[in-house]
């Protein structure tokens, strides 16, 4: 399996086009706003498509067979509705599975997120560092691969946190979250051993870094949190191109499978993400194979 610290790094051909790019961004929720945010401030010329599977969240919780079929299946619709020249999978749950079967499946660049690890051991002193994920990434052969090529020196800690992601969701859209529900969550990867303790832990759902001053409040001690979402936009600038002027400001618009979250906090979240203009495509929550 090859291994590269951004997923996306595998086939890639810039986007040769005068014309405006649309970069869409895809998450199964809210996550991927994290991603987003750096996008749009390293290329603000593109025009930006969010994307959410919100009717089939949390991605972490489905088996591999059911996510491939998913995403393949959502991907289908939106590049149809969207025509993006480049695709974000702002998703690591997704991007540590599915990229292989993206690729295959549409002619387009596909930036995928994958588990920071290789910074991870880099940065750290203690040697001793840790992946908070969802249950899915935790359980991938890539995950393991990431580990065993980048982090042969250091022991890692592999937290499948199951609650954190829609945690953050929740907090996102103005639902009180109690302290001692993250702290649970985040508890295990903090580990002290032999007089070293964890010193880095790498935010490996785009979830989480939604949650990070509460994270950083709540650490039993300061690590290093590593998010990935400076990495990922710089790669996906690299891939669009020169960027393009462009006479008026970028179109921003989002769009969801479900929408049950969207209430009046949630649009207040997303406009201060820059996306005011939001649409449902509805799909079920399940979609026949
Ligand atoms: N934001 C997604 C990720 O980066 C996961 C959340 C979910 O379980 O759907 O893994």
């Amino acid at each position: 399996m090859q291994v590269d610290l951004l997923a996306g790094a595998g086939y890639a051909a810039p986007v040769l086009s005068l014309r405006t790019p649309t970069v869409l961004v895809f998450d199964s929720g809210l996550g991927g706003l994290t991603v987003l945010r750096e996008v749009m401030r390293q290329r603000p010329d593109a025009d930006i498509v969010y994307a959410a599977d919100d009717a089939a969240f949390p991605y972490g919780r489905l088996d591999e067979p059911a996510l491939i079929a998913r995403v393949l299946d959502v991907m289908e619709r939106l590049v149809e509705r969207f025509h993006p020249d480049l695709v974000v999978i702002a998703c690591n749950t997704a991007s540590t599975l599915v990229l292989p079967a993206l690729r295959a499946r549409f002619a387009l660049p596909f930036v995928g997120t994958v588990p920071a690890v290789k910074p991870a051991a880099e940065h750290t002193r203690s040697h001793l560092i840790s992946v908070l994920a969802t249950p899915g990434t935790v359980a991938r052969d890539y995950t393991h691969d990431l580990i065993e090529h980048y982090a042969g020196a250091c022991e890692v800690t592999l937290v499948g946190a199951t609650r954190l992601a829609g945690l953050a969701e929740a907090a996102l859209t103005g639902e009180p979250v109690a302290d001692a529900e993250i702290a649970a969550e985040i508890a295990p990867c903090f580990v002290a051993r032999g007089g070293r303790r964890t010193d880095v832990v790498t935010l490996a759902c785009t979830h989480y870094p939604l949650l990070l001053p509460r994270l950083q409040r709540l650490a039993p001690w300061p690590v290093e949190w590593i998010d990935p979402a400076p990495a990922i936009a710089r790669r996906t600038a690299q891939l669009l191109g020169p960027a393009r002027p462009r006479p008026g400001p970028a179109s921003t618009r989002a769009v969801f499978t479900g929408g049950a979250r969207l209430s009046g906090p949630a649009y207040i979240a997303l406009a201060g993400f820059g996306l005011a203009r939001i649409e449902t495509l509805p799909l079920p929550s399940a979609l026949p194979a």
